[in-house]
């Protein structure tokens, strides 16, 4: 079977890496056509930095295109707290060798989605550059196979108390890709916390490979939220989507409506999700449940031993 085309949107952002890395250990199930970047975690120059810091730091090329430097209506909301000044706090990363094309990311998705068919997109961050290539160029939409996106949540919020920070930071784009048609398969909280990874499991990282020594420094930092908070796991939330790609067996789905509120004062960004009678009428696919968070995690592990052997063989 041919290996599934993806353009992954990100705003690097921790999880974001773990979720690319585990993308890039599996070259038979993934072909990554490109990757946009998006004012979220952090300003957009910044992910833009780290993308190609931790690009450069595996030796790895790719096309990475800078996308909007704002939401499409709010102003920027960067989370220092969670990511660090650098949105990348933790890890050490080279100067980087990997520079970001001379096109804007809604430019780049048009021409790429353009030139391919079938293509998933990976939604890692707010929806501001998906949200503006939807409205822009609408006929990419017969190009996409499915928007596979971290987001929202069925009652828990990690921002506001009901609002989960991707769909939050730009809900006015969340609700163009919504109501756009295009499939979706849709990460909530409530699942990213159902796969929580151990702490132990981080803390052994260190010293098994490069790729492993990354990882270690990256959920080292991602992690201190949680410590700090008396818990053994946390979340690795945009890993969830690249994981149910690999491993749809681990996870119960259902075809639900969601809806976003976009005027809310507390309720910004929420997602309102409503089971539905006829599958015909749901707009996503919502990973309901997770059947085996151990294995889940165990895949994990052998992902990135898979990458470290993959690119530094001889280490
Ligand atoms: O709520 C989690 C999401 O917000 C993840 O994509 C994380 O990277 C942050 O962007
Ligand atoms: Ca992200």
């Amino acid at each position: 079977m041919a290996p599934r085309k993806l353009l992954i949107d990100c705003d690097p952002g921790h999880d974001d890496i773990l979720a690319i890395l585990n993308c890039l250990a599996h070259p038979e199930a993934f072909e990554v056509l490109g990757y946009t970047t998006v004012c979220g975690n952090q300003l957009v120059e910044l992910v833009t930095r780290n993308l190609c810091g931790v690009l450069t730091y595996l030796g790895v090329p790719g096309a990475v295109a800078q996308g909007y430097d704002a939401p499409m209506v709010l102003p920027p909301d960067p989370q220092p707290e969670a990511h660090g000044v650098t949105g990348l706090d933790g890890p050490s990363l080279p100067e980087p060798t990997v520079h970001p094309l001379q096109v804007h990311a809604l430019d780049f998705l048009r021409d790429t989605l353009l030139a391919h068919d079938r293509v998933t997109v990976v939604a890692l961050a707010p929806l501001t550059n998906l949200a503006m290539l939807l409205k822009t160029y609408p006929a990419v939409k017969d190009h996409i196979d499915c928007i596979t996106l971290m987001g929202g949540s069925r009652g828990g919020g990690n921002i506001l108390p009901r609002a989960e920070f991707n769909l939050y930071a730009d809900p006015h784009a969340a609700k163009v890709v919504f109501e756009s048609g295009v499939p979706i398969v849709m990460s909530d909280i409530e699942i990213c916390q159902a796969c929580a990874t151990p702490h132990t499991w981080i803390d052994s990282l260190r010293g098994q490979g490069r790729v492993q020594d990354l990882a270690h420094d990256i959920l080292q930092f991602f992690s201190l939220w949680g410590r700090r908070h008396g818990q053994n796991t946390s979340p690795i939330f945009d890993l969830v989507p690249v994981m149910h790609m690999l491993h749809p067996e681990l996870f119960e789905t259902a075809p639900v409506r969601v809806q976003i509120e976009t005027e809310g004062r507390l309720t910004r960004g929420m997602t309102i999700v409503d089971s539905v009678d006829d599958p015909q009428t749901a707009n996503v696919t919502l990973l309901k449940s997770c059947r085996d968070p151990a294995a889940y995690n165990r895949f994990l592990a052998e992902n990135l031993a898979l990458l470290n052997r993959r690119l530094f063989p001889e280490a």
